[in-house]
């Protein structure tokens, strides 16, 4: 699930950082200062460093922010919003709780880095000297190498308003079997494009999507959440899988060092493509998927859903109307359920490695957390999203990568808020309170985890 996470700092900042051959002496961190004790922090030595490398992605002219921090006089004029918002940890967004498991690429700033913000606006915002200006280290995590280019195949302009949820199919070109090893997603439209998946749909169940797709006019299909198909039969003739993401401020990536996802010949990729049309005009949009392709990796994985089976029969996950905290909860034995996946490829007795968490519900989703039961043991929360957003979904690596053993259990949980007052905007109406169950819709819903594995 390379390209999932959100955001890395600016390679500019690396480079800088590379050429000026240091890292120590920079205070931007706020834990060491070259100033005498007691001077305020200045805007270009502690405030410039941090913002670049946190917020500029975003925070820049034509970027998704709604206005640039890259200049002095930006951040100047906005001190006192920049402060609000980082001490309230609403921004850089990041949805996770800092509760749980570590995640790879947290762009949170640091309590230092915060406290700094806060002396520099109180201090009356002092520019100090540009010559002490030193980029922070970016993020190495890149996609390291693009071996195949994967476009939508033509052009779309939204149809519908404010969301548009659209679904392309992409052929896969190989005529042998590939693993894919990092993926980096490129918007054709930052305006408008609100967030990407990368789903494929296997040989046998190319069809499926052909027909959704025939039976639409104009390019792609219409599609809510997933691709249309069926989650838990991943390998039937509706069957999809998950290759990665993308999220606004995200960064293409390499997938954990030695691992990959199988694609056979004759599979698909189904690009969903989630357009937001409230600040904009509807504008042509060609969206465009990197990909980092190997023959073969030393640990196969599988990036395989976590849900309870029965939520997905009728009456099997209700959410009443009008209730504000319905909660459904699914924990079981996890090397059972990885082996019974992978078709034993991964061995109900043995161990296996949890890379990567990606969680997924729809509008009246509240929170969202996944948990790791070592067999014998105390539960240990793995991520937890306490504010569930459907605009900010992202796939977490963990920062260690978590060794789950035979006889240890994953669990899921998912709260929603399916009050008259938690209503989403379906083009632009009010949707009235209803009983929800699982399903594909924007008036269903879901509580679904992806684990991306490997032996
Ligand atoms: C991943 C993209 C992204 C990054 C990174 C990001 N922002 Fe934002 N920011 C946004 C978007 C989108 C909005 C407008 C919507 C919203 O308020 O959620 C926003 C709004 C804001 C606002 C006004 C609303 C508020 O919540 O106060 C401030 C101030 C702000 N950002 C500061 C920052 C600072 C400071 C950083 C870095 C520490 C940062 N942002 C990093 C995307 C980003």
């Amino acid at each position: 699930m390379a390209g999932m996470d959100r955001y890395h700092g600016t390679r500019a900042a690396l480079l800088a950082l590379m050429s000026a051959g240091a890292v120590g002496c920079s205070n931007a961190d706020g834990q060491s200062s070259s100033s005498s004790p007691g001077a305020p922090p200045t805007y270009y030595r502690d405030v410039k460093p941090v913002l670049d490398a946190k917020c500029a992605g975003c925070h820049t002219a034509g970027g998704i922010g709604p206005f640039a921090l890259t200049t002095v006089e930006d951040v100047v004029l906005r001190k006192d919003a920049i402060v609000a918002a980082v001490q309230s940890r609403r921004m850089p967004p990041w949805p996770p709780s800092p509760e749980c498991a570590e995640i790879a690429h947290d762009p949170s700033l640091t309590e230092p880095q915060i406290d700094t913000l806060a002396r520099w606006a109180n201090a009356g915002a002092p520019l100090g000297d540009p010559a002490d200006f030193v980029a922070l280290p970016g993020d190495p995590g890149t996609l390291s190498r693009t071996d195949l280019d994967l476009p939508m195949p033509e052009p779309y302009t939204p149809t519908k308003g404010p969301d548009d949820y659209r679904c392309f199919l992409i052929d896969w070109p190989y005529d042998t079997t590939k693993f894919v090893t990092g993926l980096g997603i490129t918007p054709g439209n930052d305006s408008i494009v609100h967030h990407v998946v990368v789903f494929y749909a296997k040989p046998n169940a190319v069809s499926t999507y052909e027909a959704y797709d025939a039976a639409e006019p104009g390019p792609g299909y219409t599609c809510f959440g997933g691709p249309k198909g069926d989650d838990k039969a991943i390998e039937g003739p509706s069957g999809y899988g998950i290759l990665g993401g993308w999220a606004p401020g995200s960064f293409g990536r390499d997938a954990p060092a030695g691992t990959g996802i199988e694609v056979p010949p004759g599979t698909k990729i189904i690009l969903q493509l989630h357009y937001n049309t409230a600040h904009g005009t509807p504008e042509p949009d060609r969206t465009t998927v990197a990909v980092r392709i190997d023959d073969t990796v030393e640990k196969p994985a599988f990036s395989m859903p976590w849900l309870n089976p029965a939520w997905r029969n009728p009456g099997g996950m209700v959410i009443p109307a009008g209730d504000s905290d319905v909660v459904h909860t699914f924990e079981q034995d996890a090397a059972t359920a990885v082996s019974i996946f992978t078709k034993g490829a991964l061995p109900a007795d043995q161990p296996f490695t949890l890379h990567t968490v990606g969680l997924h519900q729809h509008l009246r989703g509240k929170s969202i957390s996944t948990s790791h039961t070592p067999s014998g043991g105390t539960e240990a929360c793995l991520v937890d999203i306490p504010k569930w957003d459907f605009h900010w979904q992202s796939p977490y690596t963990l920062l260690e990568p978590r060794r789950i053993m035979p006889g240890d259990k994953l669990r899921i949980e998912c709260h929603w808020d399916n009050s008259a007052a938690n209503q989403p905007l379906v083009n632009g109406v009010k949707m009235p309170p209803e009983d929800l169950q699982w399903g594909e819709g924007t008036n269903d819903e879901m509580c679904l985890g992806w684990f991306y594995v490997t032996p």
